[in-house]
């Protein structure tokens, strides 16, 4: 059985067959990944059974380092996956119940809606991120990627020019802020922005990306309504359809992406009449993020 590549998009996106990915993954098809990672972006593994968690942190671990864990908005019953390498993508409490209208944990969960790449709010953001389908919704509820390589591509050269050398910060405040999201003081010392390269590149194929992020909320040096103006400019820009690729998720579907290369946003399902359970672990990039 061999590993094959199967696009599901024009320009980006493919769905990965003649792989189990519940059992260890070999080196050469680790590799293989990886290459059809730096084509592809985002690969879709379908099985129809979801990973349990050691089968999921393994097949994540076997393709490099894992994201160190990190502060979590919690519901008011606490966590509900034991083991914090996973991130849970659920509207879910711990005793698996709908949360409520206005618990803390889903009304941060919204903000998945809003067009992001994973921890760009990390000085060193992600590398992939691997969710898989656990529960869906009878309705709704797919994830959206766009492709901030062909983004990067279709600008005009001169806007470009102007904007390929510029530094942005980051922060949870800034996106959640949108959403009047409240934190308390810690969260807020927690959440203090960092910087990152508005174009990066990819050491491995040369290709550079748009590093856009519902994160992103500073440009260095620019007034802020002018900063805000611009990148909301240029998210216009790299989530038009052509650059869009929509996944509608089946029982155990495992979707990987590169964040250095993508944004995605969760969309819309009642998430107050039906549970919708994703499980997410992260890959690190190991260092800061690489401007072109
Ligand atoms: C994520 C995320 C989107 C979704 O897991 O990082 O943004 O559709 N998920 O749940
Ligand atoms: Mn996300």
């Amino acid at each position: 059985m061999s590993i094959t590549f199967k696009p599901l998009h024009p320009i980006f996106a493919a769905q990965c067959g003649g792989v189990d990915i519940g059992t260890p993954l070999s080196g050469d098809d680790a590799a293989k990944i990886h290459t059809a990672m730096d084509r592809y972006a985002v690969l879709v593994f379908r099985r129809g059974t979801p990973l349990t968690t050691p089968q999921h942190i393994a097949f994540t671990a076997a393709l490099g380092e894992m994201e160190p864990p990190f502060t979590k908005i919690v519901s008011g019953e606490g966590l509900r996956l034991d083991d914090p390498r996973l991130s849970d993508v659920s509207n879910l409490s711990p005793g698996e119940r709908l949360l409520g209208r206005e618990d803390r944990k889903r009304l941060h969960g919204l903000g998945n809606r809003l067009w992001h790449s994973d921890s760009s709010y990390k000085r060193v953001p992600a590398r992939y991120s691997a969710l898989c389908a656990h529960v869906i919704p009878p309705e709704g509820g797919d994830t959206e990627f766009a492709d901030m390589r062909a983004a990067w591509d279709a600008l005009p050269p001169g806007r470009a020019a102007q904007i390929r050398d510029l530094e942005t910060e980051h922060s949870r405040l800034f996106s959640k802020g949108t959403l009047g999201f409240q934190y308390s003081e810690q969260e807020v010392r927690d959440f203090a922005p960092v910087r990152q390269p508005l174009v990066r590149i990819n050491p491995r194929n040369g290709r550079r990306s748009l590093f856009l992020s519902s994160h992103a909320g500073r440009v260095l040096g620019w007034p802020v309504p002018e900063a805000l103006m611009l990148l909301r400019e240029l998210t216009e820009h790299a989530t038009q359809r052509c650059f869009v690729y929509r996944h509608q998720w089946q029982l155990g579907d495992l979707v990987m992406w590169d964040n250095g290369a993508t944004m995605h946003r969760a969309c819309v399902y009642d998430d107050l009449k039906y549970p919708r359970d994703l499980r997410r672990t992260t890959l690190t990039n190991g260092m800061p993020a690489m401007a072109a």
